[in-house]
């Protein structure tokens, strides 16, 4: 089963454009890798030029090349300004930047009215001894580093957010309320919890997650999204989280996430990855393990990650949806777009090393 799925994902990088190389082989320095292609290649492309240009001068500065690129862009529309409004039609954003070299990271959850969210959490990491601020006061701060304060809603941000308010405020993520969240909209009170009430998955749910090893062998890695549309205000997803969105150690490697971040920051699945590489692990295992840890508590979370060794080797696993990632390495003349079917649970050889029981 195990070489079945290695074919398929050589297959499926092969039928993608411009492949030079397979999945999990290493494309050289300077690399750049992240979650999603499509409109994310801009990210990779962006990314990858500054470090072989020289506008970005190491991983770090990248990462946030890369992921300011998909803000700005919006992306697919769930990274940046104007996309998943909440309850409240607000757009909110998370993000997270962090150096392999030194482990030091910066992360924003739940900032308001500003686009940078990922320059924001690069301040916090450069110019303050946190990791995480949130909310208003992480707004706060951006200002005072010198970010624009804005209204990041937009016309289409708001009509998605009317058209859920027309129809019932469906999907919903509130539980065991009054009235039924499953069909009518709020104000909502608390009812008694019992175990049959269920919370509602992510109907939507797409982040940038991007690693970078600059031509010195450097690492960082970053994540930017605006969250899950429809979300409760205040909610804040699995982006900002150390080792969740993303995690890197120069030392071993790196690891990217996108998914339903509400089950996923449960995990940890990129500090999982990264330490199954640490343990010999290669990164199509480790992304593997980490997901197929995921699918057995939670079997039909959506979710994805993308891991790559200190060398540039990578890999990807993805479950409830066709996840795809995006490379660019070396004297590569344009980015590469992985495409990784859901991972089968059937497959018994994804009990690498005995350590998960499917
Ligand atoms: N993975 C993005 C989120 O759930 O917020």
């Amino acid at each position: 089963m195990a070489i079945a799925r290695n074919l398929l994902l050589l297959i499926s990088a092969l039928s993608s454009s411009s492949v030079t190389s397979a999945a999990s082989s290493s494309s050289g320095l300077p690399f750049v890798i992240n979650t999603w292609g499509g409109p994310f290649t801009a990210a990779t492309d962006a990314a990858y030029l500054a470090l072989v240009n020289g506008t970005a001068a190491t991983a770090l500065d990248a990462v946030e090349v890369g992921c300011t690129t998909c803000e700005a862009n919006q992306c697919d529309g769930s990274v940046g300004y104007g996309g998943s409004p909440d309850e409240s039609c607000e757009t909110t954003l998370d993000a997270l930047i962090m150096d392999g070299a030194t482990f030091a990271a910066g992360a924003v959850a739940n900032l308001r009215r500003v686009r940078s969210a990922v320059g924001v959490a690069r301040a916090v990491m450069e110019h303050t001894a946190h990791t995480l601020l949130a909310g208003d006061q992480a707004t706060a701060f951006a200002v005072q580093n010198g970010f624009v304060e804005e209204d990041i809603s937009t016309p289409d941000s708001r009509a998605a957010c009317a058209e859920w308010r027309a129809a019932a405020c469906q999907p919903n993520y509130r539980v065991a309320v009054s009235p039924d969240a499953s069909v009518s909209c709020g104000p909502y009170t608390p009812l008694q919890v019992d175990n049959t009430t269920s919370a509602q998955t992510q109907a939507s749910h797409d982040t940038i997650s991007m690693i970078a090893i600059d031509a010195s062998g450097a690492m960082a890695a970053a994540t930017s999204t605006n969250g899950a549309s429809h979300k409760v205000p205040g909610r804040v997803g699995d982006g900002p989280i150390v080792g969740s969105g993303s995690y890197v150690d120069g030392e071993v490697g790196g690891c990217g996430a996108t998914g339903d971040g509400d089950i996923m920051m449960r995990f940890l699945p990129c500090y999982q990855a990264v330490e199954s590489l640490r343990r010999g692990l290669t990164p199509q295992e480790a992304a593997d393990d980490a997901v197929a840890r995921m699918v057995r508590k939670f079997p039909t979370i959506s979710s994805g990650i993308v891991v790559v060794d200190n060398q540039g080797r990578h890999g990807g696993a993805g479950s409830g949806w066709t996840f795809t990632y995006a490379y660019r390495g070396g004297v590569m003349n344009e980015t590469v777009v992985v495409s990784v079917p859901p991972i089968d649970t059937a497959d018994s050889s994804l009990a690498y090393r005995g350590q998960i029981q499917l």
